[in-house]
């Protein structure tokens, strides 16, 4: 199991480009794979979990030449699918399994998916739900309708449906069924969620209408094969947008990002709590995508975070946590119960590890209440096999005094594969930190003494 070290940093002057977006990577697999010709995708993140997608469509026969691996020809089945030989693996990847599920609603045949142990304790039943009203079959083998699931699909009958979460997942496994349903099927969310799929839906010429939180598909229309470039992911720019909007005197800018105002709630909030960003579109067509720039980092203030902003922050509360510690003066985050069957239990693994750094923070039934401002110490932590749990940590530990360990951290290859090497960057960056600091871990190992040769 692999490990990241960190330690305190005084200085980040960083130009970084995101690897592919991870929503839009799985999304652009699928649609290409219903398609009814060749796509070409590029800017794909060849992360793990987009990687589960990408065998899933190859399982039901879609055929994928790889250019590079952000490179892909996407060879089309025009909404027929080959039933796979085998259960579908979608290891730690819920946009995998849920819009999956959609998607194999609408075939004649039954497949099996499952995940990994973090997956296996994910909920299914909001999409078992609408996807048995529509005529879909929706097994749960796990307790409380958790994975593995068998979805044995058919004829499909349009729905009009309201989401009991705000949730993208739920809300693209609705339209992918609702597309090759008979009539118009409407889902209706409280709050919008990122709206990937309906961006992408209409990419691929489909019939999609959005009023308010409100969008309907129309039923039957084939997707027509369409080019598809993955801008960055500003989930992952997220970790460094608030490591150098609270180090005094850093710089960032991190091109090639996607702005998708459904993503980007992080970039209110940092401008709330103080931070000096600066946000440039240069592409606006299916999905906005741009530069962002942190002219200079600065002592961040607390805030409150809660109600519509949650969907559009919410994979972004474990660093939003970290920029709630280094703040001056109290934050606290409501309404992000969500958080409790994430990847891990975010709010209770955000809370023990920001903890063993010396941040002063509560857990409540339904966020954080972080006092900012605290000095903080190294600790060795554990990533709870949540990659976002993961690079939070290591970002807070640029700022714990010491040097700091976070284990387990093999899961940052789901969605961030890069984040090493531009976290090497960032403390390379920093020689005077580099040397000053003590590496406990560094010292050699005593070797037990060599043992004589035994005299013959
Ligand atoms: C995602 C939607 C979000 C997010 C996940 C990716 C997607 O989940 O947390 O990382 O690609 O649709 P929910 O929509 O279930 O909140």
């Amino acid at each position: 199991m692999s490990k990241i070290k960190v330690y305190r940093i005084r200085k980040l002057s960083a130009d970084f480009e995101m690897p592919g977006d991870k929503s839009m990577s799985h999304r652009s697999m699928m649609m290409a794979g219903l398609a009814d010709g060749i796509t070409r995708v590029t800017g794909f993140l060849p992360s793990e979990d987009c990687l589960s997608t990408l065998h899933a469509m190859q399982a039901l026969g879609v055929e994928i030449d790889s250019i590079s691996p952000t490179e892909y020809l996407v060879h089309g089945r025009n909404g027929k699918f080959r039933a796979p030989g085998e259960p579908l693996d979608c290891g730690n990847s819920g946009t995998t399994m849920r819009l999956m599920a959609g998607l194999l609603s609408g075939q004649p045949f039954s497949t099996k998916l499952f995940g990994d142990a973090s997956l296996s304790r994910r909920p299914m039943k909001r999409i078992k739900a609408p996807l048995e009203a529509m005529g879909a079959t929706i097994h749960c083998e796990g307790a409380d309708d958790r994975p593995p699931i068998e979805v044995r699909g058919g004829p499909l009958k349009a729905i009009d449906y309201t989401t009991p979460v705000p949730s993208a997942q739920l809300k693209s496994a609705i339209l992918l069924a609702g597309l090759q349903a008979k009539g118009s099927t409407r889902v209706t969310e409280k709050t919008l969620s990122r709206d990937h799929t309906e961006r992408m839906l209409r990419h691929f010429h489909a019939n999609l209408v959005q009023e308010g939180t409100s969008v309907t598909v129309h039923g039957g229309t084939t997707l027509h094969a369409q080019d598809f470039k993955v801008p960055g992911d500003f989930s992952s720019a997220a970790f460094w947008l608030v490591a150098a909007s609270s180090m005094p005197g850093a710089h960032l800018k991190i091109r090639n990002v996607g702005l998708n105002p459904t993503r980007t709630g992080l970039l209110t909030i940092l401008l709330r709590m103080g931070a000096q960003l600066r946000e440039s579109v240069n592409e606006n067509s299916t999905e906005s995508c741009g530069t962002l720039e942190i002219i200079e980092g600065t002592r961040l203030k607390g805030t409150e975070i809660g109600g519509a902003e949650i969907p559009n922050v919410i994979d972004e509360i474990p660093i939003i946590a970290v920029a709630a510690a280094l703040a001056q003066g109290k934050t606290v985050i409501k309404d992000a119960a969500e958080l409790r069957v994430k990847e891990s239990d975010r709010l209770a693994a955000i809370a023990t590890n920001f903890r063993a750094f010396g941040v002063p923070i509560e857990e409540t039934p339904d966020g954080l209440i972080i006092e900012g401002g605290a000095p903080l110490h190294a600790a060795r932590v554990p990533s709870y096999g949540d990659h976002r749990i993961a690079m939070a940590s290591a970002i807070l530990g640029l700022f714990a005094e010491g040097a700091s360990i976070v284990d387990d951290t093999d899961c940052i290859m789901t969605s961030y594969p890069t984040f090493e090497k531009h976290l090497a960057e960032v403390l390379d960056g920093d020689t005077a930190s580099k040397f000053a600091v003590k590496w406990p871990f560094r010292k050699k190992a005593v070797r037990p003494a060599v043992e004589k040769a035994e005299k013959p």
